[in-house]
């Protein structure tokens, strides 16, 4: 398997000269979650500092963290901003990074108090997200709601796998009225215990597949078990999906990837056409270095930018 790889690495750049060049908005870019401003380090900035940084092509808002089975939705961005505040302080900063061409998303899930209790329940959350995130209506007594530019589905917690695939569907059928994005970012095993029914509708447009805090497919001074389980999700996905690595850049972390490792990694991942990034958590671990990770890596990111691989100890 080794050996296969380093023979791609190497002749992946005389391949990648005849492929056309992609068009921008079809190219590869980072994506990261803010939202969750530690209280010691630099600090992650405000959303409108994190678009000007120019590092990103998406960022998601992190996150909705209660809903369904009639609990009341709400959402946490640390000390950003509490409740319905935040639609009014965000949305300049919202449409700050959409003028820059910056999709931006909220992600729901995470840890915390969340699940569906039956089909018509993932509707009614369908339907809140659309009208306080994604349609930009009035909500009644709350002011204009925000307009996202997708959601995010990050399903971690273990109460019930149960109709993350009606909410999916649900939230395409909104899509009849307006375009956004759905995300799906799961773990490293197949099948997602979580996810999986969702994936299969063939709504979401990117799986991003979080290859960190799990041993088996992680990068651990080798990249194998990363570069396989990357090679089975890039295959296993509905053809329509692209796919990002989800990466931590907090290098403490278990499954930290440092930047000029991540570096080489990603002339392999370029060779699965249907590579759209990297996903970073977080922001805030991003920029405690100086440059930021994602500064360090992002000349690399692009599907059109080669580089031979020098490095190849981790392989
Ligand atoms: C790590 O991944 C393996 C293989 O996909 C899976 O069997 C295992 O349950 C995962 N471990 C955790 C803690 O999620």
């Amino acid at each position: 398997m080794a050996s296969l790889k380093q023979a791609l690495m190497l002749f992946f750049p005389l391949l990648a000269f005849s492929s056309t060049v992609s068009s921008n908005s079809e190219d590869a870019g980072i994506a990261v979650y803010w939202g969750q401003n530690m209280e010691e380090g630099v600090k992650e900035g405000t959303l409108q500092e994190t678009c000007q940084s120019g590092s990103y092509k998406y960022v998601t808002l992190a996150s909705l963290t209660v809903f369904g089975c009639n609990r009341t939705p709400s959402w946490d961005f640390d000390s950003h901003c509490s409740g319905w505040d935040c639609l009014t302080e965000l949305a300049p900063e919202v449409e700050f990074c959409q003028n820059q061409d910056i999709l931006v998303f909220l992600s729901i899930g995470g840890m915390d108090d969340y699940s569906l209790c039956s089909p018509e329940d993932a509707k009614e959350v369908a339907n809140f997200l659309w009208q306080v995130f994604l349609s930009g209506q009035q909500i009644p007594d709350h002011g204009q709601g925000l307009a996202l530019n997708g959601i995010v589905f990050d399903i971690e917690g273990k109460r019930s796998n149960l109709y993350y695939d009606n909410l999916v569907t649900e939230l395409n059928a909104f899509r009849t009225q307006k375009q956004f994005y759905l995300t799906a970012a799961t773990g490293c095993t197949i099948p997602d215990y979580l996810l999986d029914k969702a994936i299969k509708t063939g709504y979401f447009d990117f799986i991003s597949v979080k290859l960190y805090e799990n041993s088996t497919c992680q990068f651990d001074g080798s990249a194998n078990n990363l570069l396989n389980s990357w090679d089975i999700w890039t295959r296993y996905v509905p053809s329509n999906a692209k796919v990002f690595l989800g990466i931590i850049t907090n290098p403490s972390d278990n499954g930290y990837i440092p930047p000029e490792i991540l570096i080489s990694i990603l002339q392999y991942l370029k060779l699965s056409p249907n590579y759209a990034g990297i996903n970073e958590w977080n922001r805030y671990s991003d920029v405690q270095s100086n440059p930021s990770y994602s500064d360090q890596v992002l000349p690399y990111v692009s599907k059109n930018v080669l580089r031979y691989v020098t490095e190849k100890s981790w392989l």
